[in-house]
């Protein structure tokens, strides 16, 4: 892979984070996680966008966390549907444990403002945000999005689990729409 450009359905995308870049992040923010020393940690990954990133990241955690999948769906298209639908797979035994919600990306936040209501009447310890994208631009939500990855701008961006149409994922890295 790795090219310039890509077409996927109708859209352009030109490349953005290559695989060595997205290496750095993830390596960075392991390290901010691991440096907290926690233990009883519960990693809540947010399918289908999140399976690369919280691979990769799971691989360099120290902490022995964990780790579970949910399921939710706010995104079709290239535009944000601005609802949050039903939350599928959570297990409900968050007490007294250190819960990471891990994202691929935040956008307007309303996905994560549900999540971490939801979450936060399970009466874990404590709730932090790990996210390898965020637009701060298009952020809606009152959350505090505690690990970030890289800031980016309000672009639509594929690759690395994120889609378009459900296409994209696949790619090692990040590719962003070419207006
Ligand atoms: P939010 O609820 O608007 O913050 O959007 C959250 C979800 O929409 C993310 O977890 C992604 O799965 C998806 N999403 C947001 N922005 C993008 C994008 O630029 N490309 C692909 N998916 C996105
Ligand atoms: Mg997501």
């Amino acid at each position: 892979m790795n090219k310039k450009q890509i077409a996927i359905f109708d859209k352009t995308f030109e490349l953005f984070i290559s695989s060595a870049e997205i290496n750095d992040i993830v390596i960075e923010l392991a390290q901010k996680i691991n440096a907290l020393k926690y233990s009883n940690v519960v990693f809540v990954s947010v399918l289908n966008g999140s399976f690369m990133f919280t691979s990769d990241l799971c691989k360099r955690i120290e902490c022995n966390p964990e780790i579970q999948f949910i399921k939710v769906a706010s995104y079709s298209g290239v535009h944000s549907q601005g609802k949050v639908q039903e939350l599928i797979g959570l297990k409900k035994d968050l007490q007294g444990k250190h819960v990471f919600i891990i994202e691929d990306i935040i956008d307007s936040g309303n996905t994560i403002e549900t999540l971490y209501e939801t979450l936060k009447a399970h009466y874990p310890s404590s709730i932090s945000v790990v996210t390898l994208l965020f637009k701060p631009s298009a952020y809606e939500a009152l959350v505090p999005i505690e690990f970030v990855g890289k800031n980016i701008q309000n672009d639509f961006v594929v690759g690395y689990g994120m889609d378009y149409n459900e296409l994209g994922r696949e790619l090692p890295e990040i590719y962003k729409i070419v207006n």
